[in-house]
């Protein structure tokens, strides 16, 4: 047996490095294991950095080409460098995760560089090297779900890893899921010059949003240029030299028919990577979809085994898995580690952005909680205006009875910023009326999210 330890993450992720880093703070003996090259897990390396520094290339490279005439700002010939691009998104990723390996030293968490594997309660083997500790922390995170029929080579073929490494624009980019990953990786091509078609299997894009939001931001996106085929389901994928022609069929059953494509993004969702790590034969129990099974403080069956992140229940999002790092790094050191999940914020990172927090309609009246909605547009608010960007608006949910927040969707500029404050008001329990009453900034795009508020009573000023 080599070194001993208070604490072992497994997987640095989100999840993992930052319970590292909590738990280290906490005064504990703390190693992670990693068995990628760079710390940082799938947000950092392949997923949410390097998609974010696309999507912003992307959108700069649109806004030279297609917007800067609207004010006034002519560039003569636009041109992609997409080599540049693509390194700088590298440069992007390596400052990240060198970032944590900085971080790691500075608060001595070692890290276990290859494969982890739990032996059971207190004991983890890393290569032929047997570890001890006092608490193991399972944070191995997720990969991308496999569709029967559509196999996967990263190079036609690909899962959001190889369509943030394309080396050329495709020039029909055929899209395999209109959730998260399928709107923000085909946004960033159509920017870039291809042609995007999405299949989805349900009749609506993106299902965790209320429907008429979601509608809304088809039409946004359709605007864009991006083609939508709802209600379908791709059955076959068969790649030749030059592409893949793909057989789709109705979703409910009918006639097939066949979509060439030069590329094929597959993005029907995630799920939880657990493969090697010994669950079987360390005794820790799987739920009923696969997932790392714990209980409210993120302890699994087995005393001394916890797990954190996309391993176990709840949104697949970096954020929630950082907060449940923390939490259970706290629970660990003997403080009241906890995650309010009705405060839980997602963002798609499409232009305009889309964000979301708390109950959604469907849930509210899946509950049968009478709410009132509060809608402002931004086509209304004088800084959007000023920007050039009029699509969407702020929506909120209010409980009818006592006028508490209780969700909040938002189309439009910077609605990932936006969102905060409503996520902050959720969490302290405020109501619409509280919102309504602080004062905004003129002229901020945040000022549509105090008419909102005001709109769930219909007093909003400027519509
Ligand atoms: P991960 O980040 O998946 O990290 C797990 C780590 O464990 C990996 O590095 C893996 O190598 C390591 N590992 C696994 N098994 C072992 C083992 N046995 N031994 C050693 N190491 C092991 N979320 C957002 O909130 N915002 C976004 O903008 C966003 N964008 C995304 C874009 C894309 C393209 C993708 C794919 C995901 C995105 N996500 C985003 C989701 C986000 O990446 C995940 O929710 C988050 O990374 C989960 O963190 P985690 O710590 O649970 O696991
Ligand atoms: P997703 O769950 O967001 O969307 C998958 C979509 O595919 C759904 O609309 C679903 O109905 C559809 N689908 C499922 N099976 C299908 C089939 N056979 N044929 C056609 N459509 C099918 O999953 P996605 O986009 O792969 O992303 C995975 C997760 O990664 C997200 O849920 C999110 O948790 C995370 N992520 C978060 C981001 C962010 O926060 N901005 C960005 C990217 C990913």
């Amino acid at each position: 047996m080599s070194e001993a330890f208070d604490l072992i993450v497994i997987g640095s992720g989100p999840g993992g490095y930052v319970c590292a880093i909590r738990a280290a703070q906490l005064g504990l003996k703390v190693a992670c294991v990693e068995k990628r090259e760079t710390l940082g897990g799938t947000c950092l390396n392949i997923g949410c950095i390097p998609s974010k520094a696309l999507l912003q290339s992307s959108e700069n490279f649109h806004e030279a080409s297609e917007s800067f005439k609207d004010h006034g700002i002519i560039i003569d010939s636009v041109k992609l460098d997409l080599d540049r691009m693509m390194a700088r998104k590298l440069e992007v990723v390596s400052a990240n995760t060198k970032g944590v390996e900085f971080l790691f030293r500075k608060n001595k968490v070692t890290w276990l560089k290859g494969e982890g594997k739990i032996l059971g309660a207190g004991r983890v083997a890393v290569g032929e090297t047997e570890y001890a500790t006092k608490a193991v922390v399972i944070a191995t995170g997720s990969e991308s779900t496999p569709l029967p029929g559509v196999a996967v080579d990263e190079t036609r073929i690909v899962t959001s890893t190889g369509a943030l490494e394309l080396s050329a624009v495709p020039k029909h980019l055929v899209v395999i899921g209109a959730g998260v990953i399928g709107l923000e990786l085909g946004s960033v091509w159509r920017r870039l010059g291809a042609e995007v078609t999405v299949i989805e299997f349900l009749d609506r894009i993106v299902p965790t949003l209320d429907a008429d939001v979601a509608k809304d931001f088809q039409r946004i996106l359709e605007k864009q240029g991006l083609s939508f085929k709802l209600g379908a389901k791709v059955t076959k994928a068969e790649t030749t030299d030059t592409g893949v022609t793909l057989t789709v069929e109705p979703a409910k059953g009918g006639e097939a028919q066949t979509v060439e494509a030069d590329v094929v993004l597959l993005a029907i969702g995630r799920r939880v990577f657990v493969d090697g790590l010994g669950l079987a034969d360390a005794g820790v129990a799987l739920d009923d979809r696969g997932r790392v099974a714990t209980d409210a403080h993120f302890a699994t069956n087995v005393p001394g085994i916890y797990a954190i992140g996309d391993v176990r229940v709840g949104p697949m999002l970096a954020h929630k898995a950082e907060d449940e790092g923390i939490a259970v790094a706290e629970i660990l050191a003997g403080q009241a580690g906890h995650v309010n999940y009705d405060a839980i914020p997602s963002v798609i990172y499409t232009w305009p952005e889309v964000s979301a927090v708390g109950k959604t309609e469907a849930e509210l009246k899946a509950a049968g909680v009478a709410y009132t909605i509060g809608k402002f547009p931004f086509s209304a608010n004088g800084r959007a205006r000023a920007i050039g960007t009029t699509d969407g608006y702020v929506k909120i949910l209010a409980d009818k009875a006592t006028d508490r927040l209780l969700g909040a969707q938002i189309i439009g500029p910077d609605a990932g910023g936006l969102i905060a404050e409503l996520v902050t008001a959720i969490e302290f329990g405020a109501s619409a009326e509280d919102v309504a009453r602080i004062c905004h900034a003129h002229p901020t795009l945040s000022e549509a999210v105090k008419e909102a508020a005001l709109a769930v009573d219909g007093r909003a000023i400027h519509i």
